[in-house]
């Protein structure tokens, strides 16, 4: 096993990550996101409360609240997944499986290339989300079943017809091109933070649902020649798929239920995220929801608008750098610099 495991299925480290070197990514997503209409960089938003609490040298919440005219970071990967998908299969209705974010990004993007889009939903969705899907002119699907219950739903759709093209950002044995360019979309928040930044940061905190978004920055920060800050994972406790995967040293899927961290609650690790996360991925640590609601709740007293899913960042370094052992190993200084990956706005 890589890593061990400190206190129940909560908490994984693996001092070894560090060391370990990405194959880089291709990709020309960032050009593509330029060319949007209203693409911006969001901001990364000092906290200096947060770094004195934590007793680290600064804290930046990269603040995905607005991104593309939606409120959450996941346009940035299905918006050129969709343009890639559609390449090479003008016409396509796109059909996908969401919690939520994913899915409205989808439908966001179908309407801004003029096709159709199905959405397929887990029976634990608020009906407002749900709304919120139709809204963008997405037809929806409701599915008896957990998100991979949806995900499972949504392929077979896809796969029916040939006018029909799966954008899963989550990947299986035999479908990995559509969520590699998910990831890659992934790529243009991290530019931009190397950009927002001076130098590189210490520590990466990243939500985690299936495992892409992790995948991306663990990619982007091993990558050949890049410092190698570490990278914490953060899922919630009912759903920490990852930290289950991590803990086995193999992909495990477990049950989920009902989280305030819509966007978090997957019960399978993405086939290709594994590989990567196993070998590169510092620590990961599960929150519970009660956690996340307070971390949402101060991050938007410091004036960072943020979601209990973007939030569960701050849950994670908090339970991170304060648990007995926990800071000890991922080895922070005192004047660590620190990014928490906020992917969401403040949900209603
Ligand atoms: C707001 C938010 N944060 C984080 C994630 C996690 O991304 P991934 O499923 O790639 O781990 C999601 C996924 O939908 C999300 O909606």
């Amino acid at each position: 096993m890589a890593g061990k495991m400190i206190g129940m299925m909560s908490w994984y480290s693996s001092p070894a990550a560090r060391d370990w070197t990405s194959p880089s990514a291709p990709g020309d997503a960032y050009a593509f996101h330029r060319s949007l209409p209203g693409y911006a960089p969001t901001p990364l938003v000092p906290v200096p409360a947060i770094a004195a609490e934590l007793g680290v040298g600064q804290v930046l919440v990269k603040d995905e609240s607005s991104r593309l005219g939606l409120p959450a970071f996941k346009i940035l990967g299905a918006s050129w997944a969709c343009r890639q998908v559609l390449e090479g299969r003008p016409g396509a209705t796109l059909v996908t499986a969401t919690d939520g974010n994913h899915g409205r990004a989808v439908a966001r993007m179908a309407a801004h290339f003029g096709v159709g889009a199905t959405v397929f939903v887990p029976a634990v969705m608020l009906p407002q989300a749900a709304a919120r899907l139709a809204e963008e002119g997405a037809q929806v699907v409701w599915v008896d079943g957990d998100y991979d219950a949806a995900v499972r739903r949504a392929a077979e759709f896809a796969g029916a017809w040939p006018g029909r093209a799966l954008v899963q950002d989550t990947a299986w044995d035999g479908y990995e091109e559509v969520p590699a360019w998910i990831v890659q979309g992934y790529q243009t928040l991290l530019e931009e933070v190397d950009a927002q930044l001076d130098g590189p940061p210490d520590l990466v905190v990243v939500p985690v649902g299936v495992g892409s978004l992790a995948e991306g920055v663990v990619r982007h920060y091993r990558r050949p020649g890049a410092a190698h800050p570490r990278v914490l994972l953060a899922e919630p406790d009912t759903a920490a798929c990852v930290l289950a995967s991590l803990t086995a040293g193999r992909p495990v899927t477990v049950p989920t239920a009902a989280t305030v961290m819509a966007g978090l609650n997957c019960g399978t690790v993405s086939a290709s995220a594994w590989p990567v996360l196993r070998a590169g991925c510092d620590a990961a640590v599960a929150v519970s929801d009660d956690d996340a609601l307070r971390a949402a709740g101060d991050l938007g007293r410091l004036g960072v608008s943020s979601g209990p899913s973007g939030a569960a960042t701050l849950a994670g370094v908090r339970a991170a750098l304060t648990g007995p052992g926990r800071r000890a190993a991922i080895g922070l200084d005192d004047d660590a610099v620190v990014v928490l990956l906020s992917t969401e706005g403040h949900t209603r």
